[in-house]
C-alpha cells in the first residue's frame, strides 16, 4: 500500500507500530504495562516481575520468578576480555558512552549475538539485561582505581546485585528500594525517541546488540533520557548559584535554556511517573539528609507551575524531574543517573525488538526535499 505521505516533523502524532507492551494515556496522565497501571505496579510489583511482565505479556508465577531471577543471575558476570577491554577506556570518558561501548563489545563474546530467532533474542534479552548492572558497577569502580566486583550469586535482585558490586558494601536496603522502584516506572513507555531507534534498526533485520547500542545513544540525549542528569544538575547549581529561586528561574527564562525534566511530547497533564516519584523523592531525601536539596527540586516546580509561559504550553514534570534526585539522595553520582535509566530501560527495548522482529516491516520514512535542483557540476579549478 503506498499511503499519501504525511510531513510531521518529529513525527508527532505518527503511529509506527502496533505493541501490546505499554500505553501512554497523554490527556489522562495514565500509563499501563501491559495492561497493569504503572502505579500498581510500582506499589506491589518487583523489577524482576515486571520484565518478565513485558517479555511474556504476563505477570510470573513463583516458580517462573524464581527461575527468571537464577537466569538472570548466571548471566551477570562479564567475559574476562571484555573487564580488561574496560580497563582501557578513557576513566574521564561519559558512563553512558562507556555504556553504549561495552554492550556493542558484549556482543563479541554472544555466540548468538547473529542469530535472531526468537528463541535467541530471547536468550540474548535476558544476557544484556543481567550483563548491564555489571558493566555499570565495574565502571565505577575501574574509574576510581579498584577492581571490579563479580555479581553476588543466589536470590538478589538486580538492583541490589548493581548497588554491591559498586561499593562492594551490603547495600542499605532504601537504596535497593529505591532502585528498583526507579527501574519498575523507567522499564518502559511506548514509542519514546530510544525505542523508536530500537525498533527501527531491528527492522532491518539486524542483531539486538546493534538496536540497544542504538538505542542507549539515543537515551544519552538530553532531551530523552539524558534529562535525568541535566535536572539534577540544574538543582546543585541553583543551590550553588547564590541566586534565589526566583532570580534563577527569571535568569533561565531570559535566556533560550530549557527547564530541565519539564515538558513532555504526549502528557498534556502530569506525566504518573513524576507524581509517583515526586512523593518518594521527598521521602528518600528527607530520610536521608537532602530536605534541602528536594525543597530547591519542589519549590522550583512551584514556580513554574504557576508561570504562564509554562501553563500555556502544559508544562509538567515529566519522569526525569524527580528520579534524579531519588537517585541522588541514595548515592548514585550524578554522571551515571542516565545509565540507570537504561538499565531499566533495556526491557522495554528488548520487549519492543522481539515485538517489532515478529511481525516486521522495513522503517523507512521519507523527506521532503528542499534543497535545490537543476544544478551542474563543475570541475573543482573552477570553484
Ligand atoms: N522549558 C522551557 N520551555 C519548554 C520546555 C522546557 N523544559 N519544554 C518545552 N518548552 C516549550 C518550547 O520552547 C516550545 O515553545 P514554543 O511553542 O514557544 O516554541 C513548546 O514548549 C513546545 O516545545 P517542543 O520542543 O516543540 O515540544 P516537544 O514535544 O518537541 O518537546 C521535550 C518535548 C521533552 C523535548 C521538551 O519538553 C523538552 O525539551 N523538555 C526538557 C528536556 C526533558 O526534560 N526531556 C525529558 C523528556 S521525558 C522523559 C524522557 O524521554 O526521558
Amino acid at each position: 500500500m503506498t499511503a499519501t505521505p504525511i510531513f510531521s516533523k518529529g513525527l508527532e502524532g505518527i503511529i509506527v507500530a502496533e505493541s501490546r507492551l505499554s500505553k501512554v494515556d497523554g490527556q489522562a496522565g495514565r500509563l499501563t504495562y501491559c495492561g497493569y497501571d504503572i502505579a500498581d505496579l510500582a506499589a506491589h510489583a518487583s523489577f524482576e516481575e515486571v520484565a518478565h511482565l513485558l517479555w511474556n505479556l504476563r505477570l510470573p508465577n513463583a516458580a517462573e520468578l524464581a527461575e527468571l531471577k537464577k537466569n538472570l543471575n548466571a548471566r551477570m558476570a562479564l567475559p574476562p576480555d571484555l573487564l580488561a577491554q574496560m580497563k582501557l577506556y578513557p576513566r574521564t570518558a561519559h558512563p553512558m558512552a562507556v555504556l553504549r561501548t561495552a554492550v556493542s563489545a558484549s556482543g563479541l563474546y554472544d555466540p548468538l549475538a547473529e542469530d535472531n530467532s526468537p528463541e535467541a533474542n530471547r536468550q540474548k534479552a535476558l544476557t544484556i539485561t543481567a550483563r548491564i548492572p555489571t558493566i555499570l558497577a565495574a565502571w565505577m569502580r575501574i574509574r576510581a582505581g579498584q577492581e571490579p566486583l563479580a555479581p553476588l550469586t543466589g536470590d538478589v535482585k538486580l538492583a541490589e546485585n548493581f548497588l554491591y558490586m559498586a561499593t562492594g558494601q551490603t547495600p542499605d536496603p532504601t537504596a535497593v528500594e529505591a532502585v528498583d522502584r526507579y527501574m519498575i516506572l523507567l522499564a518502559d513507555h511506548e514509542m519514546n525517541a530510544s525505542t523508536f531507534t530500537s525498533r527501527a534498526v531491528t527492522s532491518t533485520n539486524s542483531d539486538m546488540y546493534s538496536a540497544v547500542t542504538a538505542a542507549i545513544g539515543s537515551l544519552k540525549g538530553p532531551l530523552h533520557g539524558g534529562a535525568i542528569e541535566a535536572a539534577m544538575k540544574m538543582f546543585l547549581e541553583i543551590q550553588d548559584s547564590g541566586l534565589t529561586l526566583q532570580e534563577w528561574f527569571q535568569q533561565v527564562r531570559a535566556g533560550s535554556r530549557r527547564i530541565m525534566g519539564i515538558g513532555h511530547r504526549i502528557y498534556k497533564t502530569e506525566d504518573p511517573r513524576a507524581r509517583i516519584l515526586r512523593d518518594y523523592a521527598r521521602t528518600l531525601a528527607e530520610k536521608t539528609g537532602h530536605g534541602h536539596i528536594y525543597q530547591i527540586a519542589y519549590d522550583l516546580e512551584q514556580i513554574a507551575r504557576s508561570d504562564p509561559y509554562f501553563v500555556e504550553r502544559n508544562l509538567y514534570p515529566n519522569v526525569d524531574y524527580y528520579s534524579g534526585l531519588a537517585l541522588y539522595v541514595v548515592g548514585i553520582p550524578v554522571d551515571m543517573l542516565t545509565t540507570m535509566f537504561a538499565m531499566s530501560r533495556v526491557v522495554g527495548w528488548t520487549a519492543h525488538i522481539m515485538e517489532q522482529a515478529a511481525d516486521n516491516r522495513l522503517m523507512r520514512p521519507k523527506a521532503q526535499y528542499v534543497g535545490e535542483m537543476g544544478l551542474t557540476y563543475t570541475p573543482i579549478e573552477q570553484r
